[in-house]
């Protein structure tokens, strides 16, 4: 049986195979390479691999649809960076720092064709359904990442309404990962219906955890800013939770959300989320959310044995410190 470790293995390796950074301009390529290079987790594209192979798919069939996945993962971190003006990434400067915001627009435009044409690769009996899915979930992540946007102006954001911001802005691409890898396998509908909302209710577990991360992570091992969500007036699981648990603790997100964007800010927002409980609120969502992957993942006509990689990946990421 493949470990999660031979998985991430092929993905490099597809990924190196394709040598973006020889291609010409380099101006325009060799920001896609740096923005591709190691150091991801390759989440997406291991999941779409284990799913298909978990459903008895041929690997080869599969390799341009993982690269394609991760392309596009990619692409949508070179332009979330500008948008949340944020500089690091991976522990290194972001493609806008590194070279400018036109360098992040158009590279991540060349990415998202890219990841186009790779998805195109798939064979012709599964080539409608899987740009269906793609295209699908392509456009769910920009209004999800509209709607977190929208949210930075306001202070009375539901739980209800972040959850369905991060369903559209995280977990439409891991649903689709491992929708995409089942059906490329021929799956039934019904199981690859059970494989997007694994995807899904992992994608919720996961961005709850990112929400976490940027403000209780180490920022050596997470690799991004900590605090750059308080900085920029996010909706994140920690505010939403906070701002439900009533008036008083509500006031004291609110008064604190109001402070002027530095350091401090980002202390008082800790101090006031300790001591609401939220680090336990969020763990014991991040287990919910994970249990129900786990319920989804159980539901399909995957063997027991052949199951285990996709719950060793649910239980590889709810433990994640990066
Ligand atoms: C970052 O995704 C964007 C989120 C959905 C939180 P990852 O945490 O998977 O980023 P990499 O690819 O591993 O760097
Ligand atoms: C992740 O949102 C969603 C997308 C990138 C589409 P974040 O803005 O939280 O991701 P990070 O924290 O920058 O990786
Ligand atoms: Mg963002
Ligand atoms: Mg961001
Ligand atoms: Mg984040």
């Amino acid at each position: 049986m493949k470990e999660i470790s031979d998985y991430s293995r092929m993905v490099e390796e597809a990924i190196a195979a394709k040598r973006y950074g020889a291609m010409r301009p380099s101006s325009l390529y060799e920001p896609v390479e740096y923005g591709l290079q190691k150091g991801g987790k390759r989440l997406r594209p291991v999941m779409l691999l284990m799913a298909g192979d978990a459903f008895g798919a041929d690997t080869a069939c599969l390799t341009d649809a993982a690269v394609g996945i991760e392309m596009f993962h990619n692409f949508t971190l070179l332009h979330d960076d500008v948008m949340d003006r944020s500089d690091m990434r991976r522990g290194r400067p972001t493609v806008h720092r590194r070279w400018d915001e036109n360098t992040a627009i158009l590279s991540g435009d060349t990415m998202l064709t890219l990841a186009s044409s790779l998805m195109r690769q798939v064979p012709d009996r599964c080539l409608r359904g899987v740009l269906e899915t793609f295209d699908a979930m392509a456009v769910e992540v920009y209004e999800g990442q509209r709607l977190d946007m929208d949210f930075e102006e306001r202070n009375d954001v539901s739980v209800e309404q972040y959850l369905e911001m991060i369903e559209k802005k995280t977990s439409a691409l891991l649903g689709a990962s491992a929708r995409i890898g089942a059906y490329i396998a021929g799956a039934s509908e019904a199981d690859c219906a059970l494989m997007y909302e694994y995807g899904v209710k992992l994608g919720i577990a996961f961005q709850i955890q990112d929400d976490y991360l940027d403000l209780y992570g180490d920022p050596a091992t997470f690799g991004k800013p900590i605090g750059g969500d308080v900085l920029n007036g996010k909706k994140t699981f920690l505010t939403v939770s906070a701002l439900g648990l009533g008036d008083r603790v509500a006031d004291e997100v609110r008064s604190g959300m109001a402070l002027p964007a530095d350091a401090e800010k980002i202390e008082k927002m800790r101090s006031v989320y300790d001591r609401a409980g939220i680090p336990e609120i969020c763990r014991e969502a991040i287990a919910r959310y994970s249990g129900e992957a786990v319920a989804a993942l159980n539901a399909t006509a995957i063997s027991e044995e052949n199951r285990l990689p996709l719950e060793q990946l649910v239980d590889r990421l709810i433990h994640r410190r990066k």
